[in-house]
């Protein structure tokens, strides 16, 4: 099964392939007084994007914590979850009563984090009331909740399906419980999936996280994981392990107490695997990480309006901000944060605004979304065609097979799909 997959002549393209794109909130300057200013001035202007907006407010906080993740929560008994969710309006009022909000329709309101089902159904649904109350909708908007099954109890997801969420992103990560207990994640595969029958019974749309090249994760691990959401008919994210620095498990590989994760090959032939399964049962490989199969999921309006679209994220840590050409995160630390929000101030830690150069390089990350660049829209945009702004980048990577241009547009084919990650980074400034 593992060489089965991909041609070796295709395989070398890159030496190995990158999984983030740049633009990334790591690469986000701290926040100076001057781009504060920019950004407050922005946020008093008038929305005339014609982009459909999402909302996002973060509940950063978890039981317990995942070896892996880089996410930056906080435990459930450090926080007051009261005090949290009274800032985190705070913070959403103070957002939505500039121009820029007021004059925003948003198409879905997203509980994310964190782990937002460590909250009552109650208070998750009096969070939603309240987006609902004070950010304008449009009329198919709908709401998507993140949980961890650790979290979610099965009344939880009875009250939040019968108040009218519309989705439930799981953490799913692995269905092979050696792999689960290594990773500190506290249920059982049992668990999990019984939770998302629950929830599919209801009549719930579910997606579900899964993470490959784990620690001692076989092909067949995967496979047997892969089969098993097919099974479920639940959307999928699947997200390559990166080995966070400080996390649990960077020290547990370090000490050798776990294997490290497979080689860049192993990694490349373990995504190509799920491509082929997922694909054959009927997804079609969406966004960045998703394999989908409900056709207008594909048509998403915030990620299909990338880069000029928006997506107002809010509470501690949060990282996936973007109005334009304006992207942020929010302090990590939850009394830090709570103490910026009490003293009135908006509160970022990390802000970028994108120059017209920025924004043309961005617009083409779209390829890593796997979405088409449409080239009309570029040089009504810019001023100019992407084939005169990036003619050696993308005669390289149509020598490569990676992607087609015709007349209207730019995609990625099939064999660029793998090296979407390295295909972003082509059209990222050169280090000097
Ligand atoms: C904020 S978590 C949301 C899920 C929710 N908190 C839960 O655990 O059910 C987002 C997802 O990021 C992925 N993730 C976290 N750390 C990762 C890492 N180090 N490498 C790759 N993916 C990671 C996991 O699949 C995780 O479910
Ligand atoms: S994966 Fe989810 S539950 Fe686990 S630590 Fe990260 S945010 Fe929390």
């Amino acid at each position: 099964m593992k060489n089965a997959v991909l041609e070796p002549n295709k395989s070398a393209v890159y030496e190995s392939r990158e999984n983030w794109p740049p633009y990334t909130y790591r690469d986000y300057p701290s926040i100076k007084p001057e781009t504060y200013q920019a950004f407050l001035e922005f946020l008093s202007t008038e929305n005339t994007s014609g982009k459909l907006m999402e909302l996002q407010p973060w509940i950063s906080i978890c039981d317990s914590k995942c070896a892996f993740c880089y996410f930056p929560t906080t435990a459930t008994a450090k926080v007051s979850i009261d005090d949290y969710l009274a800032v985190l309006r705070k913070e959403l009022d103070m957002y939505a009563k500039t121009r820029y909000v007021r004059t925003s329709v948003f198409d879905e309101i997203v509980l994310g984090g964190g782990t937002p089902s460590v909250l009552s159904a109650e208070q998750m649904i009096d969070l939603i009331e309240f987006c609902k109350q004070r950010f304008t909708t449009n009329k198919e908007y709908f709401i998507k909740v993140t949980g961890s099954s650790k979290t979610l109890a099965l009344s939880k997801i009875d009250k939040l399906a019968a108040y009218g969420v519309y989705q439930m992103d799981i953490g799913a990560q692995t269905f092979d419980d050696k792999l689960r207990k290594m990773l500190c994640l506290p249920d059982s595969a049992a668990s999990v999936e019984k939770a998302i029958r629950h929830a599919k019974k209801l009549g719930l749309c579910v997606c579900v996280d899964l993470m490959y090249n784990l620690p001692g994760q076989t092909m067949q691990s995967w496979i047997d994981t892969l089969k098993k959401v097919i099974e479920l008919d639940v959307e999928v994210d699947t997200y390559s392990l990166h080995v966070d620095p400080g996390t649990p498990l960077e020290t547990m590989i370090k000490k050798g107490l776990v294997p490290p994760p497979g080689d860049a090959e192993y990694e490349k032939q373990l995504y190509l695997v799920a491509y082929k399964i997922l694909t054959e049962a009927g997804y079609k490989a969406v966004g960045h990480d998703r394999f989908s199969r409900v056709e207008w999921h594909f048509r998403e309006n915030c990620l299909n309006g990338w880069p000029w679209g928006g997506i107002l994220t809010t509470g501690a840590g949060c990282f996936m901000g973007y109005l334009q050409r304006f992207s942020y995160s929010n302090i990590e630390d939850v009394a830090e944060y709570m103490a910026a929000v009490n003293a009135g101030r908006l509160p970022i830690n990390r802000l970028s605004e994108s120059t017209d150069e920025d924004m043309m390089r961005r617009t083409m990350t779209r390829l890593y979304l796997r979405l088409p660049v449409d080239k009309i829209d570029f040089k009504r945009r810019f001023g100019k065609f992407p084939e005169e702004v990036f003619p050696q980048q993308l005669q390289r990577l149509k020598e490569k097979g990676l992607i087609e241009i015709d007349d209207k547009e730019i995609r990625i084919t099939k064999l660029g799909d793998i090296w979407k990650g390295n295909i972003a980074w082509e059209f990222a400034p050169k280090a000097s």
